[in-house]
């Protein structure tokens, strides 16, 4: 062999088939296949390889017997080897078909091949059941991305998209593109900042969502717009948040919620039935924010299962149970939940079920199991008779059940619970996985109390209206006043939100200034805004969802990053190119930057 690099290894080999397409209706078909070696199996002097692409697996065979120059050649076959072969499609032998397989009932005879490209042994074998790191799988994340898996999820949201589009463009809406380099457009996370080289010392910040932009476009006349864009947030990481991730965004004029909300229904409808063939049921059931909260002690309800939470602050109020009282007392609340027949949790159980309720900062967990010869609990003598028989009625307590109790401030008992309830539910087994339960919540309060910060913040957004009857509030009980906006919730996550905007300037400024701004500073910021807002702004509303979030659950996957080609980790960090680097002296100064601290590099996952 001369040691000339051969750089057209193709030459006039053209596949004929994928890996997938191939069954016993093809046998005695002469065909060209491409792809890459998942493994060699010499058996006999017979050479097996299952060859892999993105559609599937074939098994290809060299037979000394058929031909011997070409089976000496498969000896050369590695892992990850490029191969492409031409040969004859052949029925399997008795009792060699594999049923797993959609090619299993045949195999192909090669008589001629090529291999492409060699590849060095990979870090880890390229199949779904490999036990490896997720930091190395990011790392080679080319090679991860081969494994079925994430191809078919990859694949999948490929599907999403072509689904959302249609159904969207035959809907009549428009897609047009919005800046990437634009000022911060508040949804309370950190915005990223990019320098401006020309104009030293200023910066761009990476749009957290297209907001302000679609609202400008409805001013603009472009009455049902959409887009599926990149949104990036400077936010602590988990499991179902990156800090880019992709919006399915749409905004329409001349609508109320309901509108925009059946638009979003049919949009569900389309895309589930198109990727996963499954009928939703709509319109989804819609949730006010208090009686989610209520009953379910989270704003995201997974709304199929049960175990709702049930208050209980009358009944206690007066009791000799100071902490139950006294919480109370102090504005907060007492609520329970009843884990029917549970009675024989563990100690050890509960004290796990305590800790979980404190990483939601409840300062305890109380119990009551109902047992045939009464009540046992450490709290159950600080109760009369009748407060007993009061917590029994409400409570629906029966032999066999175990009652938990969180009292302290509204916010902790409901957030303590509500986790609660979620990880009972798993652990119940009272989750129908195959469930896909949409519900609406909507009549969110406008704003929210930031104790850190010590001032008001939107709940949503400072550009979501507030609800007519509740505008004469907005200075005096602004806590009180009720939103036009909705989210929609899928199996207790969160996919998508929007609301119906203010549209007039008036009240965007009285907004501006519940939030604590003086004019000056939302001139400054958002003064484009209102001026548009004089010119002409028709009634508008949208919503955007998560499609990475949708794509999760149409995927039945629980990690974000298994749905996203190239995600980044918990410290926002791409192991692949190792993103972000430290900059080159030259560049900054060019940027007029002086970096105080660099960070180590390359940032561990
Ligand atoms: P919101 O902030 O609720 O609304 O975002 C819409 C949806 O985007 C998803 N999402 C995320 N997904 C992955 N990683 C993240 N870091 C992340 N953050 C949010 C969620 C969420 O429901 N402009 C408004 C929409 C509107 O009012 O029309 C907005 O961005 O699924
Ligand atoms: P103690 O009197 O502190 O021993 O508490 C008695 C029981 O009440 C224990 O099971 C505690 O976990 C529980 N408990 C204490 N504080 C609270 C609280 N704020 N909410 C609910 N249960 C509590």
């Amino acid at each position: 062999m001369s040691d000339k690099l051969q750089l057209d290894v193709l030459g006039d080999m053209r596949r004929t088939h994928t890996c997938n397409q191939l069954g016993a209706e093809d046998v005695g078909r002469e065909v060209v296949l491409a792809g890459w070696a998942l493994r060699r199996r010499d058996h006999g002097g017979v050479i097996f390889v299952d060859l892999r692409d993105r559609e599937g697996i074939t098994q290809v065979v060299f037979n000394p017997e058929v031909d011997e120059t070409v089976h000496e050649k498969a000896h050369e076959i590695r892992s990850e080897y490029v191969l492409c072969v031409r040969g004859r499609v052949e029925k399997r032998p008795e009792g060699m078909t594999n049923s797993n397989l959609a090619t299993g009932e045949i195999e192909i005879i090669v008589s001629e091949l090529r291999i492409l490209n060699a590849a060095k042994t990979p870090p880890f074998m390229i199949e779904d059941e490999v036990e490896v790191s997720e930091s190395l799988r990011l790392k080679f994340r080319h090679l991860d991305l081969r494994r079925p898996q994430l191809q078919q999820n990859i694949i999948r949201r490929h599907k999403a998209s072509v689904s959302v589009r249609n159904y969207l463009v035959n809907s009549g809406f428009l897609e047009i593109e919005t800046p990437v380099l634009t000022r911060s457009t508040p949804e309370g996370a950190r915005d990223y900042l990019v320098p401006s080289r020309v104009n030293p010392g200023l910066f761009y910040a990476l749009p957290q969502s297209p907001q302000l932009f679609k609202q400008l476009l409805m001013i603009s006349g472009f009455d049902r717009y959409y887009q599926i864009v990149r949104c990036f947030r400077d936010e602590d990481l988990r499991a179902d948040r990156q800090p880019e991730f992709t919006q399915i965004d749409m905004e329409l004029s001349f609508v109320g919620e309901e509108d925009v909300m059946a638009v979003a229904e049919g949009l569900m409808a389309a895309l589930f039935k198109d990727v996963l063939d499954k009928t939703l049921v709509t319109p989804f059931p819609r949730l006010s924010y208090d009686e989610a909260m209520g009953r379910y002690g989270l704003d995201k309800p997974d709304v199929r299962f049960g175990l709702e939470l049930k208050e209980v602050s009358d009944i206690v109020a007066g009791s000799g149970f100071k902490v139950f009282a006294d919480s109370v007392k102090k504005g907060g609340m007492v609520k329970a939940l009843n884990a029917k027949g549970c009675m024989d949790f563990s100690r050890k159980e509960i004290d796990d079920l305590t800790a979980l309720a404190a990483v939601y900062q409840a300062r305890g967990l109380a119990w009551i199991k109902v047992r045939e010869d009464g009540w046992q609990s450490p709290i159950v003598k600080f109760f009369t008779d009748d407060e007993k028989a009061s917590l029994a009625q409400r409570l629906d307590m029966q032999v066999g059940d175990l009652v938990f109790f969180v009292a302290d401030k509204t916010k902790i008992v409901n957030e303590a619970l509500g986790h609660l309830r979620n990880h009972l539910g798993k652990r119940l087994n009272l989750i129908n996985d195959a469930e896909f339960a949409f519900v609406w919540v909507t009549h969110f309060p406008m704003l929210e109390y930031d104790e850190t910060e010590k001032r008001y913040q939107a709940m949503h957004h400072p550009f979501t209206s507030p609800l007519e009857e509740d505008y004469d509030r907005l200075q005096t009980e602004p806590l009180a006043v009720k939103s036009r906006a909705y989210d929609l919730v899928l199996n207790g996550s969160e996919i998508g939100g929007g609301s119906i905007r203010i549209h007039q300037k008036e009240l965007q400024e009285k907004v501006f200034e519940a939030l604590g701004m003086d004019r000056e500073n939302y001139e400054e910021k958002f003064g484009f805004l209102l001026s548009a807002l004089e010119s002409g702004a028709p009634p508008h509303g949208g919503i955007a969802f998560g499609f990475d979030r949708l794509v999760m659950m149409l995927c039945n996957q629980t990690s974000i990053r298994d749905v996203i080609a190239f995600p980044k980790t918990q410290k926002a960090a791409c192991l692949l190119t190792n993103a972000p680097s430290a900059a080159a002296k030259a560049q900054l100064d060019e940027l007029s930057i002086r970096v105080k601290a660099v960070a180590a590099t390359p940032p561990a996952g």
